[in-house]
C-alpha cells in the first residue's frame, strides 16, 4: 500500500469513530530530552538559582507535570490561570471583533496547555475558514494529549479531526523553529496563520524576548499574526513584587506542580518547606518571580537522577523550578516594536480579587511589517530543494 493511501485510510478512521485517535508529529528525541534534562541538574552548587535548574518546557514534560497543571489552571487561587482561561472566550471575541482584516486562518499555537483557550479560538475561525488546519506544538506529548479534549465539544469536530496535527516539538531551539516553518510551507504554502502564545509562556523563558524575535524571525510573514498573552502589574516596586510572588506561593496546586518535574526525575523527597519565592524588579520592564527549590536542611544531602547518577545536593544549593514575570505594558510594547512587530490590537483585563487589582492579563494581536531586506543569495543557497 502506498504511504499516502495509509493516510487516507489513517485520515477516514479517525473521522468516523469517536475513540479519541490523534496522529501525533513528534520532532523531539525523548532520549536526548532526558539527557539535557539530567545534565541540568547535575551542575555545581550555587545560592542563588544560577546553576541547576528544570528549564521552561520540562516543567511540563512528563504525565505528573502535565496532570498536576492541569489541576493547577483549576485552581481558583491561582488567578493567572484560572481566571485567564474562564475570561478568554469572552476576551478573545472582544479582540478579534476588532480585526478589520480577511478572517480566514490556519491556527499553529505554541504550548496550548489545557486546550480550552484553543477551543474558543478555534469556535470562530472555523466558521471563517472551515477547512483550516489546527497545529498545537508542544515539547510534552501528554499535554497535546491534555489539550485535545476540550476540541471534543466542539460541534463540527468530527469532520475536523483529520485538520488537526498535534506536533511534539521544543520550540526554544532556532532549528525545530525553522523546521515548524518549513512544515508550515509545504502543508499551507503562503496561505495566513494565526500563530499563539498564550498563558503568559513567553515569561517562562530566560530569554523571553529573543524567544519571540526567534519566532518572528522565523515563522511570522506580513499576513500572518501572532497572539500574544500576558501577566500585566501596573507598576513596578517592592509591594506589588512581593504581591506577584504571593500570587504563585498561595495556591497549593500550582506548588505541587511546580515541584512535579523535580519529583519525577529525581529521588528527593519534596519538602515543600525548601520552596522559595524570589522576587525582583528586572528593570523598567518587569517583576521577575524566580521559583527555587533549596537545601535548608543544613546538610549536604544527595540526589539520583534518571541516570542512576547520585549526585549531592549540598546545604544551600538550589535548583531553579521555575521562571514568570509580570509585564509592564507599555515597557513590553516597546521591545515588540523594536523586533519589527506591530501591535495591531490590545485587549487589556483587569484581575478581580483582593489586593489583585494591580495586576492584568494582556492580549496582544501583532503583525509583522514587510521585511525591507531582500533575501540575499547566501541565505537562498540553504534553501532546501523541494
Ligand atoms: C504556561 S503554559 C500555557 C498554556 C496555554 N497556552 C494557556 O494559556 O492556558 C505553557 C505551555 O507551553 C508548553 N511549553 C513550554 N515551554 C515549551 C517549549 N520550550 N517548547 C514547547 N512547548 C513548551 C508547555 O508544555 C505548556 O503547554
Amino acid at each position: 500500500m502506498e504511504y499516502i493511501q495509509l493516510l487516507r485510510r489513517l485520515e477516514r478512521v479517525i473521522e468516523e469513530t469517536d475513540f479519541a485517535w490523534s496522529l501525533c508529529l513528534v520532532g523531539e528525541d525523548q532520549s536526548r530530552k532526558l539527557a539535557d534534562l539530567t545534565n541540568a541538574l547535575k551542575r555545581p552548587a550555587s545560592a542563588s538559582g544560577d546553576e541547576k535548574q528544570i528549564a521552561s518546557g520540562y516543567s511540563y514534560w512528563g504525565t505528573e507535570p502535565a496532570i498536576s497543571w492541569e489541576q493547577a489552571c483549576r485552581d481558583r487561587y491561582y488567578p493567572v490561570m484560572k481566571e485567564g482561561i474562564d475570561t478568554f472566550g469572552r476576551r478573545w471575541r472582544s479582540l478579534w471583533s476588532t480585526f478589520g482584516g480577511d478572517k480566514k486562518f490556519h491556527y499553529v499555537s505554541l504550548g496550548p496547555g489545557t486546550g480550552e483557550k484553543d477551543r474558543a479560538i478555534l469556535a470562530l475561525l472555523h466558521s471563517e475558514n472551515p477547512t483550516m488546519f489546527y497545529a498545537p506544538v508542544d515539547m510534552s506529548a501528554e499535554m497535546l494529549r491534555i489539550c485535545l479534549q476540550p476540541m471534543n465539544t466542539l460541534p463540527f469536530i468530527r469532520r475536523f479531526r483529520s485538520q488537526i496535527l498535534p506536533i511534539q516539538l521544543d520550540f526554544s531551539f532556532e532549528e525545530n523553529v525553522d523546521e515548524l516553518n518549513e512544515l508550515r510551507e509545504r502543508l499551507v504554502a503562503d496561505e495566513p496563520v494565526l500563530f499563539s502564545l498564550l498563558g503568559n509562556t513567553m515569561a517562562n523563558f530566560e530569554d523571553d524576548i529573543a524567544l519571540v524575535e526567534r519566532l518572528s524571525r522565523h515563522l511570522l510573514r506580513p499576513q500572518d499574526r501572532l497572539l500574544i498573552e500576558v501577566a500585566t502589574a501596573s507598576q513596578l516596586d517592592d509591594v506589588t513584587a512581593e504581591a506577584a510572588g504571593r500570587e504563585y506561593q498561595e495556591s497549593n496546586a500550582f506548588c505541587t506542580f511546580v515541584t512535579s518535574a523535580l519529583h519525577q526525575c529525581t529521588d528527593l523527597s519534596i519538602d515543600m518547606e525548601n520552596l522559595q519565592f524570589e522576587t525582583e524588579i528586572a528593570g523598567d520592564r518587569s517583576i521577575l518571580i524566580k521559583m527555587l527549590y533549596r537545601n535548608r536542611s543544613g546538610i549536604t544531602t544527595t540526589m539520583t537522577l534518571p541516570d542512576r547518577q547520585v549526585v549531592p545536593f549540598p546545604a544551600d544549593d538550589t535548583i531553579k523550578l521555575y521562571i514568570s514575570r509580570k509585564y509592564r505594558r507599555d515597557a513590553l510594547e516597546v521591545d515588540l516594536r523594536n523586533l519589527g512587530l506591530s501591535v495591531e490590537s490590545n485587549l487589556h483585563h483587569s484581575q478581580t480579587g483582593r489586593g489583585r487589582a494591580q495586576f492584568g492579563l494582556d492580549l496582544l494581536l501583532l503583525s509583522k511589517q514587510p521585511s525591507t531586506q531582500p533575501s540575499t543569495p547566501a541565505q537562498d543557497v540553504f534553501r532546501r530543494p523541494r
